[in-house]
C-alpha cells in the first residue's frame, strides 16, 4: 500500500511541477549594502558545516572593473575570492581567506563576447552558465560536445575544479581541454599598477595551469573554447546484469562516444548509455531533461526526505532496498527524462541534437512560487541532503576496484540500497589532461550520493561499505577526487598524484605571490598547509577523518573504529551488535 502510493505521488507531483517553480538562491548574504557578507555553497553546507565570512563583496560588470577591484585589493593585500551564481561546489573553495576578505562575483560578467562560427569558436564572459554556452553555440551551428550533465554551472566554476562530462573520444570529457584562449586578471606589483591581464594561448605551458586552477591563480575574465559543428547523436539506455561489469567497463567507452554508466550495485543491475553520433539527417527530435534536475514539490520532497529519516532511525534496510527498487524503475520506466520529440517517450533510440541532450536542469527556470517547487537539493526546503563522493580510477584499475564493491554486495546485500535512491552510482569516462591538476590518465569517474544526517554524531545505515568504498577508491586504487566534490578525507595526499604540481605552484607563486587568491583549504589541498582531516569525536561519521579510535565514530550508538571488510586497510565505523 504505502509502496504504491509512494509511486502516484511521485506521478502526481511530477505533473503538477510543470506549473513553475522557484529560481536556486543566491548564495552571498550581505548584512548592510554589500559588506558584512557570508557565502556558502549551493547545499547551504560545507562538509565541516562551518560558515564564510566576507568583509564585502563585489559585482564588476566588465573586465575593466575587475581590475581595478584586483588592483585595490592586491595594494590593500586583501585577501579575494571568485564566486559563482552558481556556487555548485561542495568543498570551500570559494571563501575568501582572512578577516578582511572580498567576494568578487561573476554574475555579471555573464555574456557572450563572440562566436566565430568560422573558426568555430566562442569568446565567454566567465560568469555565463553551461546552459548559455550551450544555447549561445547551437544558435551559430556549433557545439562543445562534451559537457557536465547539469545546466546550472559557470564558464569560470567548471574550469576551477576540472568539471567534464563522460568520453573517451576527441580531446576528451572536460571542458577545460577545449579551451584555446583564456584571459586572467592576477595581482602585479606597484610598478605595474597592482594587478594585470594575462593572455594565454593554447601551447602556453601557463595554461595548463589556468585550465584548472582551483580559483588560486587570479580571475579569469574571458575564455575562448574550440568547438564543432553541431551534430546530432543517437542515446539507448539498456539494462544488464552487473556480472561482467568489471570487463565491460573499461572497454564500452572506446565503442561509443558518449558511454556513460549507471550501477545499481545491490540490485545487481547497470545500465548502458549506448550513445554515438549520428548522420545529422536521421530524424528525430529528441531532449534531455533529467528528472532528478527537474522543479520538484516541495511536499514530495519533504515526503521522500522524511521517509529515509524514518528508515535510517530504525535502521529499516529492506524499506530502503524497496524504496529504492521503485525509484530505480521509475527512472529507467520514465527513460530519465528522455523524450523523443520534447514531450514523449515512445521508445529507444531517442535521437536529436547535442544542445538538446547533453545536459539539462529544467528547475533552474522558474517563476517565484514561494517555494511550492525546488530544485530536489534546495536547502530552503526541506529536500535532499547527502554526501557526494567523486572520483576517477584509472581505466588499468578499475576492473578491480568494480569488483571490490562487488565482494562488499556480496557480504552486505542490502548495504548499497540507499545509493539508489539517489539513482545509483553515476560512471563515466574523464580523459588524461595537460592542465596540470587536470586527470592525469584516461579514467572512470564515479559519482556517489548518498544520505547525509543533519545530525552531524548520528551514524547511517551500513555507514562502513561507504567509508570502504571511498577509502578503496582514493587510497588503495589511487584515485583523483574531483576537486569539486567529496568529503574532507578523499583529498589527503591528493595533490601527490599529480606529476605536474610543483609546475601548478611555480606559476601561483608568479601570478600571486603573496596567495591572496588562497584560502585555508586551497592551501591544503595543494600540499602548503596540514589540516585536511579534522580529528574529533564523530569527525569519520562526516568525512572529516579516517577513524583511527572509537570516538572517531559513534561507540554510544555501537558504531566503532574497525579494518575494512575487504579493504583490510581501510579503517571504518562498523556497527557491533551486542
Ligand atoms: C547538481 C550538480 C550537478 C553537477 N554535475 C556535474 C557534472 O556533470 N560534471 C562535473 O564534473 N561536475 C558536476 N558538478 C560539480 C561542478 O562541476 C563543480 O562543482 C563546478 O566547479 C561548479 O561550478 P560553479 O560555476 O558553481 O563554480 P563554484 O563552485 O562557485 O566555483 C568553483 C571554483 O572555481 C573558482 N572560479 C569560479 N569562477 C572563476 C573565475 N572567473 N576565475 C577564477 N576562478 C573562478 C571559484 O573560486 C572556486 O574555486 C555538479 C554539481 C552539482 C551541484
Ligand atoms: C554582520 O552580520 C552578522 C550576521 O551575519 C551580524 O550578527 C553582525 O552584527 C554584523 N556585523 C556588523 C558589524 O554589521
Ligand atoms: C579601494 O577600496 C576601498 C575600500 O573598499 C575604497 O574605499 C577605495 O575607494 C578603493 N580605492 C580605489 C582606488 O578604488
Ligand atoms: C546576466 O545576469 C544578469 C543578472 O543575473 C541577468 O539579469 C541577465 O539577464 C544575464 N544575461 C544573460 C545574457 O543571461
Ligand atoms: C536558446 O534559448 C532561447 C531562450 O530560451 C530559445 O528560445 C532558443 O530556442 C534557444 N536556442 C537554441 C539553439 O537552443
Ligand atoms: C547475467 O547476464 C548474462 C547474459 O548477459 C547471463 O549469461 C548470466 O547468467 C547473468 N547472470 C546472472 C547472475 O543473472
Ligand atoms: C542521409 O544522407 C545521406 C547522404 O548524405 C544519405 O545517403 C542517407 O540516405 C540519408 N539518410 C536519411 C535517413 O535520409
Ligand atoms: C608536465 O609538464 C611538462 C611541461 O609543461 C610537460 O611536458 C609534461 O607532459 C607534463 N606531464 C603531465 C603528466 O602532464
Amino acid at each position: 500500500m504505502a509502496k504504491i502510493q509512494f509511486v502516484v505521488t511521485y506521478w502526481i507531483c511530477l505533473t503538477i511541477c510543470l506549473v513553475g517553480c522557484t529560481p536556486p538562491e543566491d548564495h552571498i548574504k550581505c548584512s548592510s549594502g554589500n559588506t558584512n557578507c557570508t557565502i556558502t555553497n549551493t547545499y547551504a553546507t560545507f562538509p565541516d558545516r562551518s560558515i564564510c565570512r566576507a568583509a564585502e563583496a563585489m559585482y564588476p560588470k566588465s573586465e575593466q572593473e575587475l581590475i581595478s577591484i584586483v588592483a585595490n585589493a592586491t595594494s590593500l593585500q586583501r585577501k579575494m575570492k571568485v564566486a559563482t551564481t552558481t556556487s555548485h561546489s561542495i568543498p570551500k573553495l570559494m571563501c575568501p581567506g582572512g578577516e578582511n576578505g572580498i567576494i568578487i562575483s561573476t554574475k555579471y560578467l555573464n555574456r557572450t563576447v563572440n562566436v566565430d562560427k568560422s573558426a568555430m569558436t566562442i569568446t565567454v564572459e566567465p560568469g555565463v552558465t553551461l546552459r548559455q554556452l550551450i544555447n549561445a553555440s547551437a544558435a551559430a551551428g556549433l557545439a562543445l560536445p562534451y559537457a557536465p550533465y547539469w545546466w546550472g554551472l559557470t564558464v569560470g566554476g567548471m574550469l576551477g575544479t576540472g568539471a567534464h562530462g563522460s568520453t573517451l573520444w576527441g580531446l576528451g570529457s572536460a571542458v577545460h581541454d577545449y579551451v584555446i584562449q583564456l584571459r586572467i586578471v592576477t595581482p602585479a606589483g606597484p610598478d605595474e599598477g597592482y594587478a594585470k591581464v594575462r593572455t594565454l594561448r593554447n601551447g602556453d605551458p601557463e595554461l595548463n595551469a589556468a585550465r584548472v586552477s582551483l580559483g588560486v591563480l587570479g580571475v579569469i575574465s574571458q575564455v575562448t573554447l574550440q568547438l564543432q559543428p553541431l551534430f546530432k547523436r543517437s542515446i539507448t539506455y539498456v539494462q544488464k546484469n552487473d556480472s561482467d561489469f568489471g570487463d565491460q567497463a573499461s572497454t564500452f567507452g572506446r565503442q561509443h562516444e558518449f558511454a556513460d554508466f549507471t550501477w545499481y550495485p545491490s540490485q545487481h543491475k547497470v545500465v548502458y548509455r549506448i550513445d554515438d553520433r549520428v548522420p545529422s539527417n536521421t530524424t528525430g527530435n529528441g531532449l534531455y531533461d533529467f528528472m532528478g534536475f527537474r522543479s520538484t514539490p516541495s511536499l514530495f520532497l519533504a515526503l521522500i526526505r522524511t521517509a529515509e529519516e524514518t528508515q535510517e532511525s530504525i535502521r529499516d534496510a529492506v524499506g530502503k532496498c524497496i524504496n529504492g527498487g521503485i525509484t530505480t524503475s521509475i527512472l529507467t520506466n520514465a527513460a530519465y527524462g528522455l523524450t523523443n520529440d520534447g514531450s514523449m517517450f515512445k521508445g529507444y533510440p531517442v535521437v536529436g541534437y547535442n544542445n538538446r541532450l547533453q545536459s539539462s536542469g529544467s528547475c533552474l527556470d522558474s517563476p517565484q512560487d514561494g517555494l511550492i517547487t525546488a530544485c530536489p537539493w534546495d536547502p530552503r526546503v526541506k529536500g535532499l541532503y547527502y554526501f557526494q563522493n567523486g572520483f576517477s580510477i584509472g581505466l588499468s584499475k578499475v576492473k578491480d576496484f568494480i569488483q571490490d564493491v562487488q565482494k562488499l554486495v556480496s557480504l552486505q546485500p542490502r548495504a548499497l540500497c540507499g545509493v539508489d535512491l539517489y539513482d545509483g552510482f553515476l560512471i563515466r569516462y574523464v580523459t588524461a589532461s595537460s592542465a596540470y591538476l587536470g586527470k592525469q590518465e584516461d579514467a572512470l569517474d564515479f559519482d556517489i550520493t548518498y544520505y547525509r544526517s543533519k545530525d552531524p554524531m548520528a551514524p547511517r545505515l551500513y555507514e562502513d561499505i561507504l567509508e570502504e568504498i571511498e577509502q578503496m577508491a582514493v587510497i588503495k586504487y589511487g584515485g583523483l577526487p574531483h576537486w569539486g566534490k567529496n568529503r574532507n578525507l578523499a583529498f589527503v595526499g591528493a595533490i601527490n598524484k599529480y606529476q605536474n604540481a610543483t609546475e601548478f605552484l611555480k606559476v601561483k607563486q608568479l601570478y600571486d605571490p603573496l596567495g591572496l587568491f588562497s584560502n585555508e583549504w586551497t592551501d591544503q589541498i595543494l600540499g602548503i598547509k596540514d589540516g585536511i582531516t579534522i580529528m574529533k569525536d564523530g569527525c569519520a561519521l562526516e568525512g572529516l577523518c579516517i577513524c583511527s579510535q572509537d570516538s572517531h565514530c559513534a561507540p554510544q550508538k555501537g558504531y566503532f573504529c574497525r579494518p575494512g571488510k575487504v579493504y583490510t586497510d581501510a579503517r571504518v565505523c562498523t556497527r557491533l551488535s551486542s
